[in-house]
């Protein structure tokens, strides 16, 4: 070794290695150990003026909670990360390792000293204006929203014109709350058909929207829960807002005891580039719920098959208060199982987005599958009705839903119409394996499905078999075309 310089830092690193590894009996301190934990995983959202409900910041923060800290990061409480390591990889990923949550105990243990102000690193600094830099376009809510200082959370939607005099890509979305002690978390949906602003009955003070927007959407800008960081699509593709669009944009308040007012923000950068890519969503979901009162493992599964090659590259599972275990996995057509998510204490408090590491493979005739479980008993602490009562399917706190929304990207923008047509053609196919339910369909819809089955069903035993699907699957595929292209030649108004 020639370097003197070098040799001396290679050895202050053997040794730094050596104390990591070594037993030590040091006692921990906050300025050397701590602090830089606290501030690397907790400070963002445990600061004046963000969600969380004190600031981690100075050693007399800390010291004052130490217990509580190390019990609430040994139970993985907090950071606040709900999806189970090893299934799935995502980024930002907000975890302590065991080393960092076994300081933080041994600190508090030996009755969480200060250590020697000269180890003290200094406290983080935060972006105060956007994160991603200055949007192309701001999108405000139209007007400050009031909540009172006490009851229930609100789930509210807000419906703002986009302006959008073509349509746009938009590349970067971050989203900021007006108010950050109430936002809990956000939504962004989109509605090209006007039937969001029919429902907000004076303009800019939003509607309630528990479950969602009540609406058949026409797409979405992904989601935002305290220390989301903003979302920056990969190269080649970027989210189209039609033009004409309203932005709906649902905020759960979570009330904090004083009279609040929130006016949030939406700051978007647009590529000029068409995308190259094709982006849509396929959604997982089952709406035949009927949780008995009482009942603490419920079961909601539902599957579909995937009509082409896509790359996965965000989920986002949704249920109200009442879902216990989520877990979403990927079956593909050479019998590799891909695991997409799994929560096992979800808290309807901390949904969102989860964006994989790298995008997930995932060819044509994959299976996607879901498996839900509720818990329905006294025991569980999130029942909104004590004593418990039976819950359907629907869109209130008091309802329950089943949905797995994920994000898939395909070789070209022009397969999406294909992708949507083949997806439904798939998922018909797969109601007619099972035999028409006439009870769960309505008349009306039971009627034309049967028609469909007395078609292709050419054994008659009352069901399509294996080897009856791609016939109904192709013919499904084959009159959606005819439509498309039906509705292509009619001319515009
Ligand atoms: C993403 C934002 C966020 C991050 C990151 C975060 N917290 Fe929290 N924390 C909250 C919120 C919000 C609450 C209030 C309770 C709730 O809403 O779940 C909270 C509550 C707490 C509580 C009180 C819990 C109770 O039962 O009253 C402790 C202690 C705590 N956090 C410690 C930490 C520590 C330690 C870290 C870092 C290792 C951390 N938090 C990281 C948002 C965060």
């Amino acid at each position: 070794m020639r370097n003197p310089i070098l040799f001396s830092l290679v050895l202050t690193l053997a040794g730094v290695a050596y104390a990591g590894t070594g037993k030590t009996t040091a006692t921990p301190t906050f300025n050397r150990d701590v602090a830089p934990i606290l501030y690397q995983n907790c400070s963002n959202c445990h600061r004046p003026g963000e969600v969380a409900p004190f600031a981690l910041l100075t050693y007399d923060d800390a010291a004052k909670r130490a217990k509580q800290i190390a019990a609430i990061t040994q139970a993985r409480v907090m950071p606040p990360w709900k999806a189970t390591p090893g299934y799935g990889e995502f980024l930002d990923e907000r975890r302590l390792t065991e080393q960092q949550i076994s300081t933080i105990r041994d600190w508090a243990m030996h009755g969480a000293p200060e250590g020697n102000p000269k180890e003290k690193p200094a406290p983080p600094t935060f972006t105060a204006g956007w994160m991603a830099g200055q949007p192309d376009q701001v999108i405000e809510m139209t007007n400050p929203y009031s909540v009172p200082a006490e009851g229930p959370d609100q789930f509210r939607c807000f419906v703002v014109p986009m302006n959008a005099t073509e349509d746009e890509y938009v590349k970067t979305v971050e989203f900021r709350p007006g108010n950050a002690k109430i936002v809990h978390h956000a939504i962004l949906f989109l509605d090209s058909s006007g039937e969001a602003r029919k429902k907000e009955t004076v303009p800019g003070q939003g509607y309630d929207c528990v479950g969602g927007p009540g609406l058949d959407i026409s797409g979405a800008l992904g989601g935002w829960a305290p220390g989301s960081e903003p979302a920056t699509a990969r190269p080649g593709i970027a989210s189209t807002i039609k033009k004409g669009s309203d932005l709906v944009l649902q905020i759960h308040y979570h009330l904090d005891g004083k009279p609040e007012q929130d006016q949030s923000r939406l700051g978007l950068k647009f590529s000029k580039e068409p995308p190259t890519k094709g982006l849509t969503l396929y959604v997982l979901g089952n709406q035949k719920i009927d949780i008995p009162a009482g009942d603490s493992h419920y079961v909601v599964k539902s599957s579909g098959i995937l009509p082409m090659d896509v790359e996965a590259i965000a989920v986002f599972p949704h249920a109200h208060y009442l879902a216990k275990d989520m877990k979403v996995d990927a079956h593909l057509p050479d019998g590799t199982l891909v695991p997409l998510i799994w929560i096992q204490d979800w808290d309807f408090n901390w949904q969102g987005a989860y964006r994989y590491a790298s995008p997930v493979k995932l060819p044509k005739g994959t299976r996607l599958e879901m498996q839900y479980t509720y818990d329905n008993s006294a025991a569980n602490p999130h029942n909104p009705s004590n004593p418990p009562q039976e819950v359907k399917f629907g869109e209130q706190t008091t309802n329950e839903m089943a949905f797995a929304f994920v994000s898939v990207t395909l070789d070209s923008p022009a397969q999406v119409p294909e992708f949507r047509a083949g997806t439904r053609a798939e998922f018909i196919a797969t109601m007619l394996e099972n035999g028409v339910d006439e009870e769960a369909l309505g008349p009306e819809r039971a009627g034309q499905l049967k028609l469909l089955l007395n078609a292709f069903d050419k054994n008659h035993n009352g069901k399509i078999d294996p080897e009856e699907r791609q016939a109904v699957v192709d013919f499904l595929i084959k009159r959606a075309q005819q439509q498309q292209q039906h509705a292509a030649e009619q001319p515009h108004q």
